[in-house]
């Protein structure tokens, strides 16, 4: 059984987005899913400063911890996020920087991880899906180089949302 994680980084569209995907991929065999909301975490904001004091006094917030063995336990990632001024969605760019300073690799979590770019979007996403594209093959992602892109104007076409997901299936697979 192979475990897929799947980030929305909001609660809203990208959060319906990545349910859709869930019922999706759930029907193919052997694969479980699991969502997240990163929202939910409740993540301090990354400042050098604040990570100084954490690691002074050893108290990493749990849910950092928690967000890094989910990462690291999952067999594939798919991120479900807004573009935000033609780029990343600071949620993620947080959380990022956060799991990459726990532990001795900074890669963990992310590197080989078979992975799927998804966006719900106000616009194409196109920049947000090429940039974090450049952000996760740096730690190593293994990327779909198909992505999921709903708009709020055209929606998604059911046929191009089935394609993708049945690519990453087979992506899973290979
Ligand atoms: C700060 C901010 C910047 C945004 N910049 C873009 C953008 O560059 N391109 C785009 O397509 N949509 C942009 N949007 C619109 C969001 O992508 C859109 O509202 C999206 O549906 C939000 O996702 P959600 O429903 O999951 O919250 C921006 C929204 C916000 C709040």
């Amino acid at each position: 059984m192979k475990k897929l994680l799947i980030i929305s980084a909001t609660p809203f569209s990208n959060f319906d987005l990545s349910e859709e995907i869930k019922v999706y991929l759930e029907k193919k065999p052997n694969l479980s899913c699991e969502i997240i909301s990163l929202e939910d975490l409740n993540l301090p904001l990354f400042t050098p400063s604040l990570e100084i004091q954490i690691k002074n006094n050893n108290n990493f917030p749990k849910e950092i911890t928690e967000i890094k063995s989910m990462l690291v336990s999952s067999d594939a990632i798919i991120w479900c996020s807004p573009e935000y001024n033609g780029g990343i969605s600071p949620i993620i760019t947080n959380m990022i920087a956060w799991v990459s300073r726990i532990g001795d690799d900074w890669k963990e979590g992310f590197n080989g991880k078979k992975t799927l770019i998804c966006s719900s979007s106000g616009g194409n996403g196109n920049n947000f899906v090429k940039g974090f594209s450049i952000q996760l093959s740096y730690l190593g992602a293994n990327i779909l180089e198909r992505s999921l892109i709903k708009t709020k104007k055209n929606g998604i076409k059911t046929d191009e949302f089935n394609e993708v997901l049945d690519n990453f299936d087979l992506f899973l697979k290979s």
